[in-house]
């Protein structure tokens, strides 16, 4: 027995469940005995006093939650940081607790107003002493821990509590003697795991299963080779076992009512200083504006939720509130991340939204070279489909060629820098690279509440019926593809076979006949059931008008192909009048420029089709550059393909039978793209009435 450790204790004289601050809580209030209350916390006081020297301190009337002296504050050696409650509730035993460390010794370090911390509850050693674990997210702001470090003089490493009933880092966590932990793993994020698992090699890390857990199995006291808990499963004991600890159990029910067991109800007054360890902290701030309609876009919940959602923090410093419907807001915001790596991705979600360093504080981009060809730099900043600019000796340089997934090279020309997104594999030796996340800012459109509700793109919202919604989508895309027509700008069409097979044949055929398309994007299926269709009157055997399969009709598409072999391209059958009507007839005789990328299931494939698929690639990338709209007709591959390949700005209509498919396409976070879930043959059928209602009364064009 160690008899120099000490524990402070509060008797529960003013225990009860008053009030609601956690999900134990709930249902609870004024459901405690306090008879029973008196006899636990005697029993876990008796326990505690044959191992330690437990000192009290005097309870209060009106702070029922004061038994809960773990959240007193943090001690190490002579020095304690005083509790910050987040809930008003328990801000009242502050001064109590203030007043025990000040008459016993102790330098009482206080955090700033609005920060709260809630001191040994939310803060554990390591048992060697070797670095402090520090929780947030639910009681504990991540900004109070560089004042830990500091104070404290150790390393600080900050962990995100992720589940409610867990919310304070004692309840799923425990370090032990020897190195040991135990703990529940789902209580955090998956970055907290890892930097357990970094830390506690994987013998001495001890999960515990949720039923253990919910009996606060985690928050034990341990005092050498003794843990003391509420409860254990018979697993459990068997595990502390062969890792050397003794569990004795002391049932602590009246408690948890209220969201605490044995941990809680104990503070460890007795920390050893390590003279040797000094503080450490990762925990990272940056301070960034965003400015657009932030409330009325709903920009800047987005914008918050995205910090904390990724595991970091926020503070807004200033609001300037644009009070006129018409102005704009802006808001600085200093964000914090447990670590630079976790700031990274944090940042990189804000610059999609628009956000910028402050002026003062604007830094060039930080750039590394490119060492071998077709291979970025670790950390290289992974482009997106917005509008990007990059800083580079204090000026701000567009950057060309933007998409998604690609690395921002630099390159020095005769004339200048020139920043380009390119895909890594044609990233070139003496070529430098963008990486982290400095520097970097993107062009957003500020988007107002009028503008939003009256974007041709705008039946987004929900309160409209899929098949008005379809209605809808088809009136607007007739309307904007006659302004794109009428303007002469560029409409690509990416297509699957199923334009074929439900019979959209003909209405795409038509749209390209009359001047809606400028490029069709596709695979080797739909050329080949279209000039099945066209020459043979099935698609995949299938007879079009009548519905029936045609006797020997599944060798049709092969012999298409072959046909299609024997004069070298679809242009020279079209040319030799071996197909008269169609999709790709109609591309052949307008004009119309077609890409057609292979894959591995391709029968043939067509002469024309391009099985080498970086090909492919760069011809899609060719014919998409400078397009107004882009119509995606029921193909998950191409369609997703060439999403990768727009940037923003660019309209995208998806239409597909299957959900799935719209809506990873639609989600682009911009209202320019949408998604139609239907059959496709419909769509365009109705698309082409539409067409016609819009062409016949102005041009008098009857087709
Ligand atoms: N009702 C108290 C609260 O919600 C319980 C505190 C439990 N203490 C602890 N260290 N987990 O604050």
């Amino acid at each position: 027995m160690d008899s120099r450790i000490r524990f402070l204790m509060c008797a529960p004289d003013h225990y009860d469940v008053d009030y609601v601050i956690n999900p134990w809580m709930e249902g609870n209030i004024h459901k405690s005995s306090r008879d029973r209350a008196v006899e636990q916390w005697e029993q876990l006081h008796h326990i505690l006093k044959e191992h330690a020297i437990v000192d009290l301190v005097s309870p209060h009337k009106g702070v029922p939650d004061m038994v809960f002296t773990a959240n007193a504050g943090l001690l190490l050696g002579k020095t304690v940081v005083l509790s910050r409650f987040l809930h008003k509730e328990r801000q009242a035993e502050e001064p109590y607790f203030k007043q025990w460390f000040e008459e016993n010794g102790y330098t009482v370090h206080e955090l700033p107003k609005d920060l709260p911390f809630e001191g040994a509850g939310d803060a554990l050693l390591d048992r060697e002493g070797r670095w402090l674990w520090a929780g947030y997210g639910f009681r504990t702001e991540l900004d109070s821990h560089p004042y830990l470090a500091k104070w404290l003089d150790i390393e600080v490493l900050s962990l995100r509590l992720i589940d409610e009933r867990f919310y304070h880092l004692d309840t799923c966590f425990c370090p032990l003697k020897d190195g040991y932990l135990l703990y529940y793993p789902p209580a955090f994020d998956s970055y907290s795991n890892r930097v357990i698992e970094m830390r506690v090699p994987a013998h001495k890390r001890i999960a515990i299963s949720e039923p253990d857990a919910v009996n606060f199995a985690c928050n034990a006291v341990n005092v050498d080779h003794i843990v003391v808990m509420n409860k254990a499963s018979e697993e459990l004991k068997a595990r502390l076992a062969d890792a050397g600890f003794r569990v004795l159990e002391t049932p602590l029910t009246e408690f948890l009512k209220a969201g605490g067991a044995a941990k809680c109800l104990t503070l460890r007054v007795t920390e050893p200083v390590r003279e040797e360890l000094h503080a450490n902290v990762s925990v990272e701030s940056r301070v960034l504006r965003i400015q657009g309609h932030l409330l009325d876009s709903g920009l800047i919940n987005r914008a918050l939720d995205l910090i904390t959602d990724n595991g970091g923090s926020f503070q807004v410093l200033d609001f300037q509130l644009g009070e006129q419907r018409q102005s704009t807001s802006q808001a600085d915001v200093k964000v914090s991340a447990p670590s630079h790596e976790v700031m990274e991705s944090i940042i990189s979600h804000l610059i999609d939204l628009g956000a910028v360093d402050l002026p003062q504080d604007e830094r060039d981009v930080k750039l590394e070279p490119v060492i071998q060809p077709g291979v970025a730099p670790d950390d290289f900043y992974v482009s997106t489909i917005y509008p990007t600019e990059i800083r580079i000796n204090g000026k701000w340089l567009k950057v060309q060629n933007q998409r998604m997934d690609g690395a921002i090279a630099i390159t020095q020309t005769p004339t200048g820098v020139v920043a380009r997104c390119k895909i890594l594999r044609d990233l070139e030796v003496g070529e430098s690279v963008v990486v982290d996340v400095q520097g970097i800012r993107t062009i957003r459109k500020t988007e107002s509440r009028e503008q939003r509700n009256s974007q041709e793109f705008s039946f987004m919202s929900a309160g409209v019926s899929s098949e008005r919604r379809v209605e809808l989508v088809v009136e607007q895309v007739a309307w904007e593809l006659r302004k794109i027509r009428d303007a002469g700008g560029k409409v690509a069409v990416t297509a699957g076979p199923v334009v074929i097979h439900t019979g959209g044949g003909e209405h795409l055929a038509q749209l390209i006949r009359e001047g809606y398309v400028q490029a069709l994007l596709g695979g080797n299926a739909i050329a080949v059931h279209d000039i099945e269709q066209a020459m043979m009157g099935t698609s995949l055997g299938v007879d079009m008008k009548r519905g029936v399969a045609v006797r020997g009709g599944h060798r049709h598409h092969l012999k298409v192909i072959n046909t299609m072999r024997r004069y070298g391209s679809i242009a020279k059958a079209v040319e030799a009048g071996i197909i008269k009507s169609g999709v790709m007839y109609e591309c052949v005789s307008n004009g119309v420029p077609f890409c057609l990328a292979g894959s591995i299931r391709d029968d043939g494939p067509l002469p024309d089709t391009e099985m080498d698929l970086i090909k492919a690639q760069t011809e899609y990338a060719r014919l998409l550059k400078g397009a107004d709209m882009i119509l995606m007709l029921s193909s998950m591959l191409h369609s997703i393909g060439v999403g990768n390949m727009t940037p923003a700005g660019v309209k995208m209509v998806c239409v597909d039978i299957n959900p799935a498919v719209v809506t990873k396409l639609s989600d682009r976070g911009s209202i320019e793209s949408v998604g139609v879930v239907t059959d496709v043959g419909l769509f365009l059928s109705l698309l082409m009435q539409q067409l016609q209602k819009l062409t016949s009364p102005y041009i008098g064009k009857v087709v």
